[in-house]
């Protein structure tokens, strides 16, 4: 029995593709899963003294490439429609591929001014200061600044599709055109808005970032980013940042993301239905101060949402506060029974973080909203909506008495 080739897998609609894209036949044993290959290294050729070291298609050595992760890569260039893709470790690893991979001493880039907070500190400070590389941080929701912000030496334009925590929406089309007139690079990271639901490639972006930790995985128990894009762009990034910086996913990791990975659109389609059903209620509630999610009519950029991502939802995050001081915050988070406050997001359980109003790199571009009460971010997760509406109530509740 043979599974779909690298050429069927492409004909395969997203679910099916989902369901078999980097699951092969194990030729050893049989076995219809792709095995855990916890291998360091692989057994090398009879005469090996002139093979390239660096070479990442052929797996010797797992920090260039091994077989679960060549199974992941192969699966997610093709739910992203790219040529080849990279994977990292971590989605921060990915991100810093990019800017490491493309960028240069004297490099000019734009970026985000509500971009996720380690990209922020990169461009804020560590990349600038020791690599002498310039940025402008940009209101990616202002495309004048945007065309106005590229010089002769800008060689990269990088946001979010959706910004973490803001949940400003980036216009992609629009941001390709500028790109693609000024010759420079646009990277999107889609951490918020994995495929089906919306693809930069598409669309003209040249390279999308996820980090494989949030929805792509789903389950909270292992972490990983990509990098997807043309062949070309990839096999730089697998050059450079495999090879040389070494931050390479385990084989263990790879794994658990090719699985979580079969119920992604499952997953997206119910977490966006529960995410508008609780976004509404928030926003119907006089104790909550304000909610920002670009499915709600309120938000100032849910016209553009509705169109780029053509009626498929609004993701399944948001920010919002309860009306009342920091420690009100913590009350009210600390009454939640079923949303369980930790880091991260995308799981298949809610998730919410309280970030003060002033705590983050870049927080002073955030609405005024952010900064007077603080956020509570929030992702949505696969519980019922009925559960998720009587929690925040029930907790609500508790917190005024
Ligand atoms: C939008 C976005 N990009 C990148 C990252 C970094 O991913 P990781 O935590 O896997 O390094 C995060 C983490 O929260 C994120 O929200």
């Amino acid at each position: 029995m043979s599974r779909p080739n690298k050429q069927e897998l492409s004909t395969l609609t997203f679910n099916s593709l989902a369901v078999h894209g980097g699951n092969e036949v194990d030729k050893t044993s049989g076995a219809i899963r792709t095995p855990i290959v916890m291998a360091n290294s692989y057994a090398l050729p009879y005469d090996p003294s002139m093979k390239d070291w660096s070479d990442t298609q052929n797996p010797s050595y797992t920090r260039n490439s091994g077989h679960n992760q060549i199974c992941l890569q192969r699966k997610l260039a093709a739910m992203e429609g790219g040529g080849d893709a990279a994977v990292f470790a971590t989605g921060v690893a990915a991100l810093h591929a990019v800017f490491f991979t493309f960028l240069k001493t004297g490099d000019h880039v734009i970026v985000s001014d509500v971009t996720y907070q380690a990209v922020w500190r990169l461009f804020a400070e560590l990349l600038p200061q020791r690599y002498q590389i310039e940025v402008t941080f940009v209101d990616m929701g202002d495309m004048g600044a945007i065309k106005a912000a590229v010089r002769p030496n800008t060689k990269l334009i990088h946001t979010e599709t959706i910004a973490n925590p803001t949940t400003k929406v980036a216009d992609i089309a629009a941001l390709v055109s500028v790109a693609k007139k000024a010759g420079i690079l646009l990277s999107v990271d889609s951490t918020f808005t994995p495929p089906p639901f919306f693809r930069p490639l598409a669309l003209g972006a040249d390279l999308v970032v996820h980090s494989l930790t949030k929805y792509i995985n789903g389950h909270g128990d292992a972490m990983g980013g990509v990098v997807i894009g043309s062949k070309e762009l990839v096999h730089h990034l697998k050059a450079d940042a495999l090879v040389d910086l070494g931050g390479t996913i385990s084989p263990f990791n790879a794994w658990l993301i090719t699985r979580g990975s079969v119920t992604l659109p499952l997953r997206l389609k119910q977490q966006f239905s529960t995410a508008e059903v609780v976004a509404k209620y928030l926003e119907s509630e006089k104790r909550v101060a304000y909610v920002t999610y670009p499915g709600l009519e309120s938000h100032d950029q849910h016209g553009l949402a509705k169109a780029q991502f053509a009626g498929k939802g609004y993701g399944a995050m948001m920010a919002f506060a309860v009306d009342g001081d920091p420690d009100t915050q913590n009350r009210f988070v600390a009454n939640l029974k079923v949303i369980t406050s930790a880091p991260s997001l995308g799981h298949d359980e809610s998730l919410i973080v309280h970030v003060g109003g002033s705590g983050r790199g870049g927080a002073q571009h955030y609405p005024d909203n952010f900064q007077k009460y603080g956020h509570l971010r929030l992702s949505v997760g696969l519980e019922d909506p009925e559960d998720l509406v009587a929690d925040i109530k029930n907790a609500l509740d508790q917190t005024w008495g």
